[in-house]
């Protein structure tokens, strides 16, 4: 793809839009002309962008005419029925919705693990859950030196990844407990301020949510791995917008705390946090607005007598590399930047 590249955002006012938009600037990624669009609602809504101001403009058919690439986050219903306009224009689609994610030739990319898969593209190439993105980044290193054979993932996730929405449910709900007044649900399941709950996107047949299923099947995706064996519990959590893992691995190797703390600390994307004797663990406070994951509290499993066992806790951004960050990086792939 030609570099400097027109690039737009779909969605671009919502929680994730705006961070595409501030990891675009961030990130100096080659664009030569930048159309922010979102719903009627937005219009005329002005947004930085170096040193120019952009407009909102509203998003229809006709929005993509000269657009090579299109970040998407503006919800699944949306990405469905703007995709055949975006891809007839001859844009690609980069979706950070779930709609085609599971969809044979739709390359899901997390660039740290398959970057390659990116150019296998018709048209389309999805991001990954936000839970999942950040995961792979930490487990994908340790599966190539080890080889991973089973997880268990419980999930501490952060209000963001419900949008702005939620974001904004989780301050007001706090402010109205703090103040003595009833918490009003809106937009999430249930009460979150002072609150933890086990129930992030729909309940499924098998008694998973969507979400943890997406952990299962985006994986195995992602990392080519169509047997590899996953559990997992999503929880939402009162923080604001950065995602906590504790996942318990399991591989074909051995493979120690130091081995792993070895592994990780070259690892393209992690950064070190594993420091307990002075309080250093990740943390959602500290990676919020940080590209990389923190990854910590690394352990040989002490249920286990042979030593292929690990238990790591880690903490990533989901707006970021569990959205925006991702997306933009996909992004650089296709244009050979990085
Ligand atoms: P708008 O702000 O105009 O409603 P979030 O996930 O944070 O709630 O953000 C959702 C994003 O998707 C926003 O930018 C929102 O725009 C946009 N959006 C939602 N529905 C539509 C739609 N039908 N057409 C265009 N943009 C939409």
């Amino acid at each position: 793809m030609l570099s400097p590249a027109n690039v737009a955002i779909a969605g671009a006012t919502g929680a994730v839009g705006i961070e595409m938009l501030l990891t675009l600037e961030k990130r100096n990624f080659p664009v030569k002309n930048l159309k922010l669009l979102a719903s009627s609602r937005s219009v005329g809504k002005k947004f930085k962008f170096h040193d120019t101001e952009v407009s909102v403009e509203e998003l229809t058919p006709e929005s993509f005419k000269g657009v090579d690439i299109a970040l998407f986050s503006a919800g699944a219903s949306v990405s469905r029925e703007y995709r055949k306009a975006c891809t007839d224009a001859g844009a690609v689609m980069i979706d950070n919705s779930s709609a085609f994610r599971m969809e044979d030739g739709v390359p899901l990319v997390v660039p740290e693990v398959n970057a390659e898969d990116a150019f296998k593209h018709n048209g389309v190439i999805a991001n990954p859950n936000c839970t999942t993105a950040i995961m792979c980044v930490a487990v994908w290193p340790l599966h190539r030196a080890k080889k991973l054979k089973r997880m268990v993932a419980s999930t501490y996730q952060a209000a963001s990844g419900g949008g702005q929405k939620a974001m904004n449910e989780l301050i007001q709900q706090t402010r109205d407990v703090l103040d003595g007044k009833p918490a009003q649900v809106n937009v999430m399941a249930q009460q979150i301020a002072f609150n933890l709950f086990p129930h992030i996107d729909v309940f499924l047949d098998n008694d998973y949510t969507k979400e943890e299923m997406k952990m299962v099947n985006e994986t195995r995706k992602i990392m080519h791995m169509p047997e590899l064996k996953i559990s997992c519990t999503c929880v939402r959590v009162p923080v604001l917008r950065a995602h906590s893992e504790s996942l318990n691995l399991e591989f074909e190797e051995d493979i120690t705390p130091a081995e792993a703390r070895e592994i990780l600390a070259k690892a393209p994307g992690v950064q070190l946090r594993d420091d307990p004797a002075n309080k250093i663990y990740p943390m959602p406070m500290e990676a919020t607005t940080m590209y990389d994951v923190l990854v910590g509290r690394i352990r040989q499993d002490v249920s286990r007598t042979d030593k292929k066992g690990l238990d790591i806790f880690i903490s990533g951004d989901q707006l970021l590399k569990g959205a925006a960050l991702n997306a933009v990086q996909i992004a650089e792939v296709l244009v050979g930047k990085n």
